[in-house]
């Protein structure tokens, strides 16, 4: 089974909670909330506040995605504004394992994530303390971009190195998924995908945009 999460980012956020009432209806499956510090990536996004706020109103997990510059600092805020899974980029993190190992201390799930230019090998010594690996397929920074074909043979990599560890880690990808490439990641390995335009920008509306993905994959 493959599992949807739902980036809050290309949601309408003057009725969020109507948004995200409506993705849960159509059946995504976790809440994917991009937080962007304008330092690591050019855009400025969200706080745990907002977590927090729409903690109230679904169930469904939260996977709350950091391009912040020392995230340790956030760590435990976002997790107790209700983030069930927390990933934390590799790039500009010498004590990455120290943050892996504080999330999953902490009660969370933890993931860690790659840019589009950071190779498969960085993984290796990470890998046995993560429950995912999420790969960008976009420069991180803002939803609606275009996903970069380039990622795929990176995304079979990995799932070999992780297939060869027998370790029961799981590929996230994040970045420009849409219908006509979800069947070529998912087929590379990948069971977590992240999905802003998709899902909140479908010309046809959130549910038909979720039932569109899932159809895209036969499940
Ligand atoms: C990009 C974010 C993504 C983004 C995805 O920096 O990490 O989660 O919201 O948006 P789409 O699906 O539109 O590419
Ligand atoms: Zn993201």
């Amino acid at each position: 089974m493959t599992i949807i999460s739902a980036s809050i980012l290309s949601a309408d956020f003057t009725h969020l909670e109507d948004q995200m009432k409506e993705a849960e209806r159509g059946g995504v499956d976790h809440f994917h909330f991009d937080i962007m510090d304008g330092s690591f990536v050019p855009n400025i996004t969200m706080g745990p506040f907002v977590l927090e706020s729409v903690r109230k109103i679904t169930d469904l997990p939260f996977d709350a995605h950091l391009m912040i510059e020392h995230p340790d600092r956030f760590v435990e805020a976002f997790i107790q504004a209700g983030a069930n899974q927390l990933a934390v980029h590799i790039e500009n993190n010498p004590n990455v394992l120290r943050t892996v190992q504080h999330i999953r201390h902490l009660g969370c799930s933890p993931t860690v994530v790659l840019n589009p230019a950071t190779p498969p090998e960085h993984l290796s010594a990470i890998l046995p303390f993560v429950d995912n690996v999420l790969v960008m397929t976009v420069n991180p920074g803002f939803s609606g971009q275009v996903f970069i074909p380039e990622m795929l043979p990176k995304i079979r990599k990995i799932h070999q190195m992780i297939l060869e560890s027998h370790l029961p880690v799981k590929i996230q990808v994040d970045g420009g998924i849409n219908v006509q490439n979800i069947a070529q990641v998912v087929n590379a390995g990948v069971e977590l995908i992240v999905a802003a335009t998709a899902v909140f920008k479908y010309p046809q509306g959130i549910a038909e945009g979720i039932k569109a993905l899932r159809t895209s994959i036969g499940k």
